[in-house]
C-alpha cells in the first residue's frame, strides 16, 4: 500500500524524504512524489514508476533550502498509475498539499459539492477532493488545524494523511483512520511515516497515532490533538529496539531470500522464554489473564490465513477447542452468530490488513473476546485486540510473506500447547516431545537451508517454463500446498493452484497433461499412503509429479515420480522444512524468470483497503 513520509527538521528535507521513500518501497507502489516549500511557493514533483524516475526529476532542482516536506509512494486505487494521479495533491486555492494512503469512500459526493463551488480538479483521485475540502474549510475562516479536522470529519473510509501548506511551511499535520501512521521524534526534527524504517536512521523514539487523532509536527515539537474537540492528547514515546540492519538486505540479493534464511532465528526468538523444556512448560504471559475459549474462530488473509488453517488441527487435537478458520474478507459478510465463551483469533503480519481489522472490530462489538497474533508492535490489530501475542519475526520487507508465517506457526503451536495444558486435554509426553523437537528446529533448519536453496534452484529452472502447476497435500500439508501455490503465483506469475490431494479426482485431475506438473507434499505422516495413491493417479495420466517427502524408511517410499527429499521431523514440525522448501522454489522460479521478487507487480505489502 501507499507509503507516506513527512519531515520537519534541521536537515535538507528532500534527501531525507527520498531515503525514507526508499525504505517504504517494500509496500508496493506504481508512482511517487514529493513536495516542499521553496521561496514561499509550493513545489510538487511527481513521477510514474519507480523512485529513480522521481530522483531524475529532482536532480536538476535546487532543493537544498527546504527543511520540511512530504513524500509518497502510490499504489493506485482511484485512477490509473499516472503522474497526474500521483501524490502529493494540491489545492491551489490555499497552496496546500496532501499525501494519502487509503480510500475516501464518499469522495464523489464531496467532489460534486466542490465542483459546484468552482473548485477545479486535475486528477481522478479521491485525495485531491480531500485537499480541496480542507481548503474549503479554510475559506470558511478556520485555521489550518481546524480545517484539516473538519474536512476529515466529512470523509468516510480509511486514511492516513499528511498535510503541508505555505501558510505554515515548517509544520506537517498528520492523521489516520484505519491505516498506519506514526510519528518519529528526533532531536530538532520530527517525522510522520507509514512505517518505522522510513525514519529509523534518525530516531528510534516513536509515537503511535490512534484513529481520531491529529498530529502537528515542527522541528522542535510533536503535538497530538483529538480530532473531535482539538484538545491535546498526552502520548508516550515507545523506543524501538530493532535496528536498521534488521531492515536491510545484509548481503542477500533480495529481501525475500534474506527473510527465508532468517527463519531459524525467527523460530528461536519466538520460543525464547516461552518453551521451557526443563520444566516441560509453555509460558505465554500475554495469555495469562485471557480466558481459555470454549470455541475458537480464526480469521486472517493470504499467508496468515494459511497459518491459521495449519493450526486448526493443533487447536482441536492438542487444546481440545472446536476451531473454524476463515478468510477475514468473507467472515464479516456472513452474519456469523456469536457464541458465548468463544474467541476470535486474528492473525496478521502487518497488523493493518483492512479485512482482518474489520473482522476484529465486528466481533468486539458483539462482546466476543479477541486475540491477535501479530508481527508489528503498535499496529492497529496489536492495539485493538483484547490480548496480543507478538511474533518476533522482525521487520518483513519483501512483499511476499515468508518468515512471518514461520513465526505464526511457531506461536500458534505454542498457544495450542499452552491451552491444551491449561484445559488438561494434553498429555505431558506430547508437550515434552513438541517442545524438545521445536527447540531443535533452528539448528536443523540452519543446516538445511543452503541445500534446499540449491535443490530449489535446479527444480525451478526446470519447471519455470510451465504455464500452470498444482500443489497438493492432505491434513496439515494442505494449507502448505495453498501457500506453495500462492507464493508461485504472486512471485513468478505462473498459474498455480493449491488443492487438497483427495479433491483431485473430483474435477481438477481433468487438467493433468504432460505440461502440467503436480507437487505433492507428503511427509511420512498418517496420510502418506493415501496421498501416494493420489500421486499415482496423476502420474498415470502422464502428469509430471514431484513429491516433497522424506528419505525412504520402513517400506515407505515413493513408487513413481521424482522426489525432493526433506529431513524427517516429528508430527506437525515437518512444516518447518516443507514451508522453506516451497518458499525457495517460488523464489528461484521468480528470479529465474527475471521477476521483481521483492515487489511483485500489482501487490502491496500491507493491504489497508478492503
Ligand atoms: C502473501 C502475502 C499476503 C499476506 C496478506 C495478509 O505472500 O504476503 O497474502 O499474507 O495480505 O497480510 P497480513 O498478514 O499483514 O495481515
Amino acid at each position: 500500500m501507499c507509503g507516506i513520509i513527512g519531515y520537519s527538521g534541521h536537515r535538507p528535507a528532500v534527501p531525507v524524504i527520498m531515503e525514507g521513500l526508499r525504505r517504504l518501497e517494500y509496500r508496493g507502489y506504481d508512482s511517487s512524489g514529493v513536495c516542499f516549500v521553496r521561496n514561499r511557493e509550493l513545489q510538487v514533483i511527481r513521477a510514474e514508476g519507480k523512485l529513480n524516475n522521481l530522483e531524475d526529476k529532482l536532480a536538476d532542482m535546487d532543493i537544498s533550502l527546504a527543511t520540511a516536506g512530504l513524500g509518497h509512494t502510490r499504489w493506485a486505487t482511484h485512477g490509473a498509475p499516472t503522474e497526474n494521479n500521483a501524490h502529493p495533491h494540491v489545492s491551489f486555492t490555499r497552496n496546500l498539499a496532501i499525501v494519502h494512503n487509503g480510500i475516501i469512500e464518499n469522495y464523489r459526493e464531496w467532489k460534486d459539492f466542490l465542483l459546484d463551488k468552482g473548485y477545479l480538479f486535475f486528477s481522478e483521485t479521491d485525495t485531491e477532493v480531500l485537499a480541496n475540502l480542507i481548503a474549503d474549510e479554510q475559506a470558511g475562516g478556520l485555521s489550518l488545524l481546524r480545517a484539516f479536522a473538519a474536512a476529515l470529519e466529512k470523509a468516510s473510509g480509511t486514511y492516513a494523511v499528511a498535510l503541508l501548506s505555505t501558510e505554515e511551511p515548517d509544520t506537517i499535520y498528520a492523521a489516520r483512520h484505519s491505516a498506519p501512521l506514526l510519528i518519529g521524534a528526533g532531536a530538532g526534527e520530527h517525522f510522520a511515516a507509514s512505517d518505522i524504517p522510513a525514519f529509523l536512521p534518525y530516531t528510534r523514539d516513536v509515537v503511535f497515532l490512534e484513529d481520531g487523532e491529529i498530529a502537528r509536527i515542527t522541528p522542535l515539537r510533536a503535538e497530538v490533538f483529538s480530532m473531535a474537540d482539538l484538545k491535546p492528547v498526552p502520548k508516550t514515546l515507545t523506543r524501538i529496539e530493532w535496528d536498521l540492519q534488521a531492515a536491510q538486505k545484509g548481503g542477500y540479493k533480495h529481501f525475500m531470500l534474506k527473510e527465508i534464511f532468517e527463519q531459524p532465528r525467527v523460530v528461536a526468538d519466538c520460543i525464547a522464554g516461552r518453551a521451557d523444556t526443563k520444566r516441560n512448560a509453555v509460558r505465554m504471559p500475554e495469555l495469562e489473564g485471557f480466558p481459555v475459549p470454549s470455541r475458537l474462530r480464526i480469521a486472517a488473509c493470504g499467508t496468515s490465513w494459511h497459518a491459521g488453517l495449519w493450526a486448526q488441527s493443533l487447536m482441536e487435537g492438542w487444546s481440545g477447542i472446536p476451531t473454524t478458520v476463515e478468510t477475514a474478507s468473507e467472515f464479516r459478510y456472513r452474519n456469523a452468530l456469536p457464541v458465548p465463551g468463544e474467541c476470535l483469533l486474528v492473525i496478521s503480519q502487518s497488523g493493518e490488513t483492512a479485512d482482518t481489522l474489520a473482522a476484529l472490530r465486528l466481533v468486539k462489538e458483539q462482546g466476543i473476546a479477541t486475540l491477535g497474533i501479530c508481527n508489528v508492535i503498535g499496529s492497529s490489530i496489536a492495539r485493538e485486540a483484547d490480548a496480543v501475542v507478538l511474533t518476533q519475526a522482525g521487520p518483513e520487507i519483501s512483499v511476499a510473506s515468508t518468515k512471518a508465517m514461520t513465526a505464526q506457526m511457531t506461536v500458534l503451536m505454542l498457544t495450542a500447547l499452552y491451552w491444551g495444558r491449561k484445559r488438561g486435554s494434553l498429555d505431558r509426553e506430547i508437550t515434552a516431545r513438541a517442545l524438545a523437537e521445536l527447540s531443535d528446529i533452528p539448528a536443523r533448519l540452519t543446516g538445511l537451508l543452503p541445500t534446499l536453496e540449491s535443490e530449489a534452484a535446479g527444480l525451478a529452472a526446470r519447471f519455470a517454463a510451465c504455464k500452470s502447476m498444482f500443489f497438493l497435500g492432505r491434513g496439515q500439508s494442505f494449507p502448505l500446498a495453498l501457500e506453495g501455490a500462492l507464493k508461485v503465483k504472486e512471485l513468478s506469475y505462473i498459474h498455480a493452484e493449491g488443492y487438497a490431494s483427495g479433491e483431485m479426482k473430483h474435477g481438477p485431475i481433468a487438467l493433468i497433461d504432460p505440461c502440467f506438473p503436480s507437487f505433492f507434499l507428503m511427509p511420512y505422516d498418517a496420510h502418506f499412503a493415501k496421498t501416494m495413491s493420489n500421486l499415482e493417479e496423476v502420474a498415470a495420466r502422464k502428469g509430471p509429479v514431484v513429491a516433497l517427502t522424506n528419505p525412504p524408511k520402513d517400506g515407505m517410499e515413493l513408487r513413481v515420480g521424482e522426489s525432493w527429499l526433506l529431513p524427517e521431523a516429528w508430527g506437525p514440525l515437518c512444516a518447518f522444512f516443507m514451508l522453506p522448501a516451497l518458499q525457495l522454489f517460488s523464489y528461484k522460479a521468480a528470479a529465474f524468470l527475471g521477476k521483481d521478487v521483492d515487489q511483485p507487480r500489482n501487490l502491496a505489502k500491507s493491504v489497508t483497503v478492503e
